[in-house]
């Protein structure tokens, strides 16, 4: 008999989702429980306490190793959360190498709260692995690398940083939100960790927060599994079931968002009003051949230079398919201003640093037909 070896679309539909053994019910049960009875002291199902482990999310944490390829995984209140659950295994003296273009709340953790318990923090340009050998030193416990970034959309060479980490014996995190696991499989490019915002594309339908952390190592589940425990941001089994629900579409949303972002890109790149357009599909990006080793689609993620605050202010007060808010990953269209937004707690200075302007505008872009999102932006492009 050849061994089952189902794919990615099977595995977001039937790995941890199931038929539940009691009632058959196709759909994983949300089991909205505090406590569970015990039999005796110390003998019951497995399940005590829903801080410690909750049936729905043991399903989704099983299903979300799985897509990314881990031996296990994590759940926790927020993307947030699950990068601050990394980080608990720390100790004072430790010290963090991390990409200088992150997701803005990613910095503020680190500089404003983490550095508090001892934990340094150096910043550098990951894009070039000699940066990240440099920064390495005696007490560095992890490489911290998002890619694509947000908002820039550089790219780090995934499998090239792995070989350093290994060499010095760093653990490599990668934070995989922009791509999901449908688009770029970091722990197969060496990754010891994987972490995800799943309130972007893993959920896709901008109704719940969340995060996860995969693992590669059954002792970096154990640790973390403690950390649920001890500190207790964990995921609701609402929530849970909410990701358990959207990761069954992720492949097709994943495509359409690609199919979408890849005809907005090229749709930006053309216009006049548009200075520059930062999108890893476009042959002009400067990463466009590592884009096509490292990853299996473009995705959603657009940034495009307008040329002032003014200009940036105008054409997001006139859009109408798309929505301007924070966040992405959502079936519809957000748009964002990350100098205002995402990335306000790095400071003018801290901006201008990594090249973060005030005339920039972020796109994710969403599933709605991509005539109507094209034609709501030229529209409010005209304003400028
Ligand atoms: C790349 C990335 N990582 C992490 C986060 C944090 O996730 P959350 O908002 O779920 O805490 C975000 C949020 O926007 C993000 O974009």
């Amino acid at each position: 008999m050849p061994k089952f070896n189902p794919s990615f679309s099977t595995r977001a539909i039937h790995v941890g989702q199931e038929a539940d053994a009691e009632t058959g019910a196709v759909a994983v049960p949300i089991y909205a429980t505090s406590t569970y009875v015990q039999q005796e002291i110390g003998k019951h199902k497995g399940y005590e306490y829903a801080r410690v482990s909750n049936p729905t999310r043991t399903r989704l944490e099983k299903n979300l190793a799985s897509l990314e390829g881990g031996v296990a995984s994590r759940v926790f209140a927020s993307g947030m959360a699950a990068i601050n659950a990394i980080c608990t295994m720390f100790k004072t003296g430790d010290h963090v190498v991390c990409g200088h273009n992150l997701y803005g709340g990613t910095p503020r953790l680190f500089n404003q709260v983490l550095t508090g318990y001892g934990i340094a923090f150096t910043y550098v340009d990951t894009g070039d692995v000699r940066n990240v050998e440099r920064a390495i030193r005696k007490h560095t416990r992890m490489v911290f690398v998002e890619t694509p970034t947000n908002p820039l959309m550089a790219l780090s060479d995934l499998r090239a940083i792995s070989k350093v980490c290994r060499q010095k014996k760093v653990d490599l995190v990668v934070d995989n939100t922009f791509m999901s696991p449908y688009f770029q499989q970091p722990i197969a490019l060496g990754a010891d960790m994987a972490v995800h915002s799943t309130t972007k594309f893993l959920n896709g339908h901008s109704d719940g927060l969340g995060g996860v952390v995969v693992c590669t190592r059954p002792e970096q589940d154990e640790q973390l599994g403690f950390v649920q425990k001890a500190a207790g941001a964990i995921l609701s089994p609402f929530e849970c079931w909410l990701v358990l629900r959207g990761v069954k579409t992720l492949a097709i949303r994943m495509e359409q968002h690609d199919r979408n972002g890849r005809q907005v890109a090229a749709f930006l790149a053309k216009h006049k009003k548009v200075k520059k357009v930062f999108y890893p599909g476009l042959p002009d990006h400067p990463q466009h051949e590592l884009a096509l080793r490292q990853m299996s689609g473009f995705g959603a993620m657009i940034t495009f230079e307008t040329g002032s605050l003014a200009n940036a202010n105008k054409m997001l007060r006139k859009v109408r398919v798309c929505s301007l808010g924070e966040s992405l990953g959502g079936v519809e269209t957000l748009i964002s201003h990350p100098a205002t937004m995402t990335h306000a707690a790095l400071g003018e200075k801290g901006r201008k640093q990594i090249g973060i302007t005030d005339g920039m505008v972020r796109i994710s872009v969403g599933i709605e037909d991509v005539e109507d999102i094209i034609a709501d932006l030229d529209q409010a492009l005209a304003t400028i």
